[in-house]
């Protein structure tokens, strides 16, 4: 396994590769929850990991922060092997499992001091790590409360202020908006956006909007195995109609003889589909790339322009994250 050290100014070692994994996987009796999974996470990164339920995430999850021991494989975190040198590695990170334990009946202050003192913080950073942790998951005006008194989406914060509480250069975090409502999950999203800069960020989500919205990189996992590892971007380029421009006439314009076939000479159109409602859809002519797909949404505009036909609507297709989802985890 390769692992690329760079020096950084103050002589601390810093991994190009923070996480990798060689062919890690895990059985659970005759159940190969995880089959051979091998990725590498860089700083700067939040790497989403999509997959239906069952998929294998967590269990990956749980093998990274040394929850799990693999059956086959192996995986280093921030430079150290995550069986033979786990606790080096529980020390480099923040994790979020999927259901936090938290202790109901402590308050908030208390159970963030709890693990503070566990996780061997130095007296004396304990009270500003606190501090820091509550602001950063909006606790403060809860920190006196029970934690079993508070809702799901404040007992999830409070998981996420435990795994931020030692400013680990590494986060993972199962579902870390799971229970949240949309403003929260917001919250969530801008939080992690903001620490992404100097930290390596693995998050499992089956919402396919937060990846859009966080992640620079998207592992797609099915069956226990890598079946995309790609960035939103790159994922949504494989929708059928990535491209595509989608134009509305409406009812009743100077149509300057038949629109389907004056839109199929426009250079760069492949095929017209026409729709209901004066509605047509243009698929480019081969597969194009952005700027391509934008000079196609010009020169339809252009030509619409010039022939004076009024519109209701015209859209380029930027392709779709939960179609290309779904084609990629059924294809297995
Ligand atoms: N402790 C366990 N014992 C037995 N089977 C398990 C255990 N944990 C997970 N599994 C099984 O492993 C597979 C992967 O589970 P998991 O990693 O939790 O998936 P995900 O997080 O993607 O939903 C599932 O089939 C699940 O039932
Ligand atoms: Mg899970």
């Amino acid at each position: 396994m390769r692992l690329t050290k760079v020096m950084g100014n103050n002589d601390k070692a810093h991994y190009m590769a923070m996480i990798e994994t060689e062919n890690l996987g895990r059985y659970f009796g005759e159940i190969k929850a995880v089959d051979g999974v091998s990725f590498s996470v860089e700083r700067g990164e939040v790497l989403g990991f999509l997959g239906p339920n069952g998929a294998g995430k967590s269990t990956t999850m749980k093998m990274l922060t040394c929850f799990l021991t693999p059956s086959f494989g192996n995986a280093r975190v921030a430079g150290f092997d995550t069986v033979l040198e786990s606790r080096k590695v529980r020390q480099k990170i923040g994790y979020l499992p999927e259901n936090a334990p938290l202790y109901g009946e402590m308050e908030v202050g208390s159970f963030l001091r709890f693990i503070a003192e566990v996780r061997r913080l130095e007296a004396r950073e304990i009270s500003s790590a606190i501090d820091r942790s509550l602001s950063l998951c909006g606790l403060h005006d809860v920190r006196a409360q029970r934690i079993e008194t508070l809702s799901k989406g404040f007992k999830r914060r409070v998981g996420l202020a435990q795994a931020l509480l030692t400013d680990p250069e590494i986060l993972i975090l199962d579902e870390p908006t799971d229970g949240l409502d949309p403003n929260q999950k917001h919250e969530v999203r801008a939080l992690i956006d903001g620490m992404a800069e100097n930290k390596c960020i693995i998050l499992s989500t089956h919402i396919l909007e937060e990846v859009d919205a966080v992640c620079t990189r998207a592992v797609v996992i099915a069956r226990g195995a890598i079946v995309a590892d790609a960035s939103p971007q790159e994922l949504r380029k494989r929708s059928k109609n990535y491209g595509a421009v989608t134009v509305c006439f409406t009812e009743g314009a100077d149509t300057d003889g038949d629109f389907a076939s004056a839109l199929g000479q426009i250079p760069g159109v492949g095929k017209v589909l026409a729709e209901p409602d004066f509605t047509f859809t243009l698929i480019p002519e081969e597969e194009d790339s952005d700027r391509s797909s934008q000079d196609l949404l010009l020169r339809v505009a252009r030509e619409v322009e010039q022939r004076e036909w009024k519109l209701s609507d015209i859209r380029l297709d930027s392709g779709h994250l939960d179609e290309v989802f779904r084609d990629i985890t059924h294809a297995v």
